[in-house]
């Protein structure tokens, strides 16, 4: 019998509790799942989410794997007492919802929809917006989600550009990557999306001089974290007028305190952390699939490089 800890939301556990024994059982896994383990030491599989309180995994001595729940494993990847692999979550939900939540905002930055919804003396300005086909959008982070939202764009004609650590070939998106490259797609872009994880080296990616770099006047969506941006220079930059705009999902603090300067900000939009979720149908199959992998002995699928980060 396989022993699988669910240590993530209560919130969803119902849906997780009939979803994935019939899976497992699909799978040919003879599988329990729980929610307590009184016996750390029985369990083989732990599913992990940051809001869980479990920081200290040293008892888990037969533990094969640590299956997140998330995409970003910031809050886990550092632990010392964690010594078994790392998986982190890449599932359809959470693509699908994060495209959403890109195309979304980028289209009402677009077509500047602001101007018509919030137009309070009724004010008949027949300008058009330029197509997309005129606009261009950086998407920094070139992974499962970027490279997604970098298609979605791009198929409604945006003309994309990629930024990664590694070097990337991708259909149709000009990629680039280290600091020439960096500097070169910021310079151009209209929209520039921030998909990247948090590690020691994304942390204040987007500080005063990269700013610097950025277009007059271009709009920046934040779905990654919050710490890839310095939050005073991008203050500093939306107040001199030289951004137009900054949509934020992520925070160095969630929830964004009550007082924040974001809130009351006119050219911050805020939005709590739900550019995308975690949906249990699609990633109970992920769950069960690296459960499945384990079992046989296969590589995990969405290994974490703990000297990485992500
Ligand atoms: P991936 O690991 O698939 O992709 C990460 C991308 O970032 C890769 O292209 C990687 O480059 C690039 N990258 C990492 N470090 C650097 C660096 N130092 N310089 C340049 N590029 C770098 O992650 P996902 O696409 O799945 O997720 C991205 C992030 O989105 C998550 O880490 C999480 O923080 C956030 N997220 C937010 C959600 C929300 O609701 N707001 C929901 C889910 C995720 P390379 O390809 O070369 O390795
Ligand atoms: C995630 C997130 O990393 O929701 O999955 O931010």
């Amino acid at each position: 019998m396989t022993l699988c800890l669910y240590f993530a939301a209560p919130a969803v556990w119902d849906e997780y509790r009939e979803i994935l024994p019939a899976l497992l059982a699909e799978a040919g896994i003879d599988a329990e799942v729980v929610t307590e383990a009184p016996k750390p030491a029985a369990v083989d599989y732990i599913f992990y989410a940051p809001s869980a309180p479990l920081q200290d995994f040293t008892a888990f001595t037969r533990c094969k794997a640590v299956l997140s729940l998330w995409a970003g494993v910031e809050r886990i990847v550092g632990n010392a007492t964690l010594t078994q692999p790392l998986c982190r979550m890449v599932d359809t939900g959470l693509t699908e919802g994060m495209v959403e939540w890109v195309v979304g905002h980028s289209l009402r930055h677009h077509l500047g929809i602001d101007r018509h919804i919030v137009n309070p003396g009724h004010i008949w300005d027949p300008t058009c917006p330029p197509l997309a086909r005129e606009r261009r959008v950086a998407m920094l982070g070139m992974g499962a989600l970027g490279t997604a939202c970098a298609r979605a764009l791009a198929a409604l004609n945006f003309q994309v550009q990629g930024w990664s650590r590694t070097e990337k070939s991708v259909q149709g998106i000009p990629c680039f990557h280290g600091e020439a490259g960096l500097e070169a797609v910021l310079r151009g872009s209209d929209i520039v999306v921030t998909l990247l994880p948090k590690t020691p080296e994304t942390e204040n990616l987007l500080d005063a001089r990269r700013i610097g770099w950025m277009k007059p006047g271009a709009v920046i969506l934040n779905p990654g974290r919050g710490a890839l941006i310095d939050d005073a220079a991008l203050l500093a930059a939306l107040d001199a007028g030289a951004l137009g705009h900054a949509t934020l999902d992520v925070f160095r603090v969630e929830p964004l305190p009550a007082d924040h300067v974001f809130w009351r900000h006119p050219k911050v939009t805020v939005t709590p952390h739900i550019a995308a979720d975690t949906r249990a149908t699609g990633a109970a199959k992920v769950l069960v699939e690296n459960i499945r992998r384990g079992e046989a002995g296969e590589p995990f699928l969405h290994l974490v490089d703990r000297a990485r980060g992500y």
